[in-house]
């Protein structure tokens, strides 16, 4: 059947701008006026108190509990389970109008369905590896591999686990037929094209691991080798629907285990995920061989509100606690709990719990240090809290990190904790705390503050800490007032590599284009797409911001921000200058050996820089 004509762009900007989201969601949720917006109980997740809110100015929807958000359209999509363009015609219905369809030359055709395919090949493909598991000739090897890790024929089929068999031209052969298809699996990261541009499959003669995203859909594979070959896992490679440091692995079984997760298990491996959900342990997630980020925690606390990590419990896993602390602390919004667990050395939760079975493993659960305990305990070890140096020591090198935390009762806590341990009093904490730059350069209000109008200074500071990144400060402002972009520049050049980054600057070529869209216009551009999580994270930003947040005030926010990103590029090219220099870190001890071989020049450089950086930020 050839595909309906696309919906063109206009229309679907023309609907949004005539239907009422609240007049939308209340005929399918009953709202509450609550001040400027609506309200209600979310109908996306069991909860008991309304964190459901419609903002009727901006025409969207957020909620506070589970992050749902979006447009219109989107509602319909997620509240009635309907595709794109039947939501769409549903609207239209109300709104009185006939959706028109535009004819798609054979090129646009190919590009709209390309993501599309890709979701569906992945699918195919991980079909056909779980067929091979089960019929493929040389099969039995993995079977019996599987088997002898303790897997069942019941939990290998619960997460699709399949056998890619050896060979070169496995996956070419039955999905490769035409040139397009070969096309789609070398976008899908399935075939590798050599130089002399022949191809060959990815994954041969390994476990077929399929990695799903939040809504089920496989994105991509980890493929294990049967004995011990190296690499051990091999990954698919970053495509258009893979983003490997976003993705957490075993999350999407366990939401289907449990809608209501209390609990998630933040492990390294595949197999720790696969092995605890053979015991009945359904709750185990992996990031995929890169250390835990914070957005990689801001989703799994979208659905759990404790986190408990398991270490090895050797040196790296150690170094990996303190990296997963430090990301951790600025996502501890009051009511989220996280727990670390060290395992005995050698162990994983794999091994630990084929040898002491589920409730060994449990045991070793329930004695997780809190992450309170964590915090301090690691410290102690820097410092000797017996003596007043160590005191100040142990205050100098905690309030950085506490100034990560979020405003609210757990942060709080934690400096009466500090108070207590090192014999200050409360006050005096607030006051040195005052004083303390946050731990990371990326705070909005804490670096550069001479940049920062006292407006957009006052509006950040109201948002908890972890929320103050400025990419994504820059995106909600800009979503919010989407004119701010026409008099901006065309692009901002060298930002980090993230997705918050690569979000701002498409938003920003988009109102380039289309200069006129609104807030719901932009969330429907990017809706089901992988950067779509960004996106209500930003809505997030705007409802937390509420009545303090106006389109003047958004503009001016977000012209600050991009002059405070500028600020911070300068920074780090000042710091890359001093790294040329072969200085050490440390800004009032350059490493003698290093120091002695500069020119007078240089000296009197590095001094400038010195000075300045030190003026400006912590090394
Ligand atoms: P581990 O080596 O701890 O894996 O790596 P594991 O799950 O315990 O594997 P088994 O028990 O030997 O089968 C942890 C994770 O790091 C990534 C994978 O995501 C793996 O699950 N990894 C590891 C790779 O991507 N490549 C590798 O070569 C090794
Ligand atoms: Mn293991």
């Amino acid at each position: 059947m050839a595909a309906k004509g696309r919906i063109p762009q206009y229309f679907i900007d023309d609907l949004l701008s005539r239907v009422d989201i609240v007049d939308v969601i209340n005929r399918r949720v009953p709202l509450k006026k609550t001040g400027k917006n609506y309200s209600a109980r979310c109908p996306f997740h069991e909860e008991k108190t309304p964190s459901f809110s419609v903002n009727p100015d901006k025409q969207f929807y957020y909620c506070f509990g589970c992050g749902a958000g979006g447009n219109a359209v989107g509602f319909i999509m997620d509240y009635e389970r309907q595709d794109f363009p039947n939501a769409v015609e549903n609207l239209a219905h109300i709104a009185g109008l006939e959706v028109p369809r535009e004819d798609l030359s054979p090129q646009q055709q190919v590009k709209q369905e390309r993501r599309k395919t890709i979701y569906d090949l992945m699918e195919q493909v991980s079909a056909y590896y779980q067929k091979q598991l089960r019929s493929d000739p040389q099969s039995q090897r993995a079977i019996d591999y599987l088997k002898r890790r303790g897997l069942s024929g019941r939990i290998a089929r619960d997460f699709n686990i399949g056998f890619a068999p050896p060979g070169w031209d496995n996956l070419l052969k039955t999905f490769g037929d035409t040139d397009e298809h070969k096309q789609q699996l070398i976008d899908a990261g399935m075939l590798i094209e050599k130089e002399d541009g022949k191809l060959y499959d990815r994954f041969r003669d390994r476990i077929m691991f399929p990695i799903r995203d939040n809504r089920g859909r496989v994105i991509a594979f980890g493929g294990r080798v049967l004995g011990d070959d190296k690499p051990k896992y091999l990954n698919s490679p970053e495509t258009d629907i893979f983003h490997k440091s976003k993705e957490l692995y075993g999350l999407y079984q366990a939401r289907q285990n449990n809608r209501h997760l209390e609990q998630l298990l933040v492990v390294e491996g595949y197999m720790d995920v696969v092995a605890l959900a053979q015991h009945g342990i359904m709750t185990g997630i992996a990031t995929l061989g890169t250390a835990s980020n914070t957005e990689h925690l801001r989703t799994a606390f979208r659905y759990a509100s404790e986190l408990i990590f398991c270490f090895d419990g050797d040196a790296a896993g150690r170094k990996a606690a303190e990296r997963a602390l430090e990301n951790a602390l600025p996502v501890m919004e009051d009511g989220r709990r996280i727990r670390f667990l060290f395992l005995p050395e050698g162990d994983d939760p794999d091994s630990v719990v084929n040898r002491d079975g589920a409730a060994g493993f449990q045991k070793m659960l329930a004695n997780a240090t809190p992450l309170e305990r964590y915090f301090f305990e690691s410290l102690h070890d820097q410092t000797d809290p017996n003596t007043l140096e160590g005191k100040a020591r142990l205050s100098k090198l905690a309030l950085p990190n506490l100034q990560l935390l979020p405003n609210g009762v757990f942060r709080q806590l934690m400096l009466d904790s500090l108070a207590e341990r090192t014999g200050l009093s409360r006050q005096s904490v607030d006051q040195l705390l005052n004083e303390t730059p946050a731990a990371v350069s990326e705070d909005v209000v804490a670096a550069a503050p001479e940049q920062r109008r006292s407006s957009t200074l006052k509006l950040a500071a109201k948002l908890p800490g972890s929320r103050r990144d400025p990419l994504l400060f820059a995106l909600a402002m800009l979503l919010f007032n989407p004119r701010g972009a026409a008099t901006g520049p065309a692009n901002i050049a060298n930002l980090e590599d993230s997705p918050a980054a690569a979000l701002l600057n498409n938003t920003i070529a988009l109102l380039r284009k289309r200069p006129d869209s609104s807030t719901a216009m932009l969330l429907g551009h990017w809706y089901g797409q992988p950067e779509y999580e960004v996106m209500t994270e930003a809505l997030k930003t705007i409802e937390l911001l509420g009545a303090e947040l106006n389109d003047e005030k958004a503009e001016t926010a977000f012209f600050d921000t991009l002059a405070h990103l500028d600020a911070q590029r300068s920074t780090q090219t000042l710091r890359n200058h001093v790294d040329q220099l072969r200085i050490s870190n440390e800004v009032d001890k350059p490493t003698s050996a290093n120091y002695a071989e500069l020119s007078e020049a240089d000296k009197q450089q590095l001094l400038t820089i010195q000075q300045l950086l030190k003026q400006k930020h912590r090394l």
